[in-house]
């Protein structure tokens, strides 16, 4: 993979800059803006070179039809003032516009409408990506969190220019490969969320690399039940039995340690009074809602002989206080050997970037990665095609 970042040769370069602008809007007010913060850089970067450039993001998933709610806006009016920099925002019909058109504005930074507006985009379509390149010099994706997408900015648009990594994109590889190939030992992985399903490819390709897995927030319910408790209202999956069968046993033959909830916090609803329990205690009309001391205890004990660490999602209910401490306690503990030096860490998923987000963690953490769908791919060890692309 080529990186821009060595590239000398920029200057009044028209760059074609595949950015991931998809954050979170709620009637055009943009309620998280972790993702345009990341990519300030990058730009800057460009702008230093004077070269000129021309984003490509998509925002939501419009369908391949212009739907006015997800224009690219309200995100270029923030970028602009992230920038202190004139972002000009083009509404035209992509196959209006030329090179010609391109230099005729004075702005630096020129972002194009949303892309999924078109269907050629989700479809990979050659021509399109053939257009789409027709208007730049070079191409550059900053946007590892939709690389696991094969459309034409992501994919085939590389076939057409010169093609780079941008500066966040090489950040997040660089971090990945800390935690899958070059790994310090001992490493740990903290998982969480509700679907023991949608990680179980993760923990498969980690099983054999890393020497702790603790499972926790729903997902580890299925596990407590597996273990013959009553996990009464407690949310879960159904007919995952042979699942965690799978992971017990791949454990145990690649020598892997599970770690799972010993103790648990319960309440009768999500907002109800919280209370300590043994797996063993927990009533038909109660749910699981986070973990207790114990296993707080002895998570941070592992995170203490711990050298690398990726976590996951959160341990609990974090978004009532009294639900949050496991996932707390984990982030200080983290961030406590952070400080020190002691630990390498990586955190990821929309839950625990906005549980890092509320306790204002995500600096003390050595790389907190903003990508969902991208992120977890590159777990289970897939090739993400928008990586592929570039090498
Ligand atoms: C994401 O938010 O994970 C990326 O922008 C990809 O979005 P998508 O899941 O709609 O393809």
């Amino acid at each position: 993979m080529r990186s821009i970042l060595g590239q000398h040769n920029l200057e009044n370069k028209k760059i074609i800059l595949r950015l991931d602008l998809n954050v979170p809007l709620i009637d055009g007010i943009i309620t998280d803006t972790t993702r345009i913060d990341k990519i300030v850089q990058t730009i800057k970067f460009l702008l230093e070179q004077n070269s000129k450039i021309i984003i490509l993001s998509h925002v939501g998933r419009p369908k391949g039809k212009i739907v006015e709610e997800l224009s690219l806006k309200p995100i270029g009016e923030e970028l602009e003032k992230k920038l202190n920099e004139k972002v000009k925002l083009i509404k035209d019909n992509i196959y209006k516009i030329d090179k010609n058109f391109i230099e005729g504005f004075n702005e630096k930074i020129l972002l194009l409408e949303n892309i999924r507006y078109y269907p050629e985009e989700e479809n990979n379509d050659e021509k399109f990506a053939e257009h789409l390149a027709s208007l730049g010099d070079i191409y550059v994706n900053d946007a590892f969190s939709c690389s696991h997408r094969a459309h034409a900015s992501v994919c085939e648009i590389s076939k057409f220019l010169p093609s780079f990594s941008g500066l966040q994109l090489d950040l997040e590889i660089e971090a990945l490969k800390k935690i899958t190939s070059n790994i310090t030992k001992p490493v740990t992985c903290i998982i969480g969320g509700s679907k023991i399903s949608t990680k179980i490819n993760v923990i498969k390709n980690l099983i054999s690399k890393f020497d702790n897995i603790i499972i926790v927030g729903g997902m580890a319910n299925n596990i407590i039940e597996y273990q013959g408790n009553n996990i009464g209202k407690s949310i879960k999956e159904e007919n995952v039995n042979s699942i965690v069968n799978e992971i017990i046993s791949l454990s145990k033959k690649e020598n892997c340690k599970i770690i799972y909830p010993e103790d648990v916090v319960v309440s009768n609803n999500l907002n109800g009074l919280p209370k300590i329990k043994e797996l063993s205690e927990i009533n038909s009309d109660e749910m699981i809602l986070d973990m207790g001391p114990k296993t707080i205890k002895k998570i941070s004990e592992i995170i203490d002989i711990t050298k690398t660490i990726l976590w996951n999602g959160p341990a609990g209910y974090f978004e009532n206080p009294d639900f949050a401490n496991g996932s707390i306690e984990i982030a200080k503990k983290i961030i406590e050997n952070n400080k020190e030096n002691k630990i390498y860490s990586v955190a990821g998923g929309g839950d625990t970037v906005s549980l890092l987000n509320s306790l204002n963690a995500v600096e003390d953490f050595n790389f907190v990665s903003t990508a969902g769908g991208a992120f977890l791919e590159y777990l289970e060890g897939k090739e993400l095609p928008g990586i592929k692309a570039l090498n």
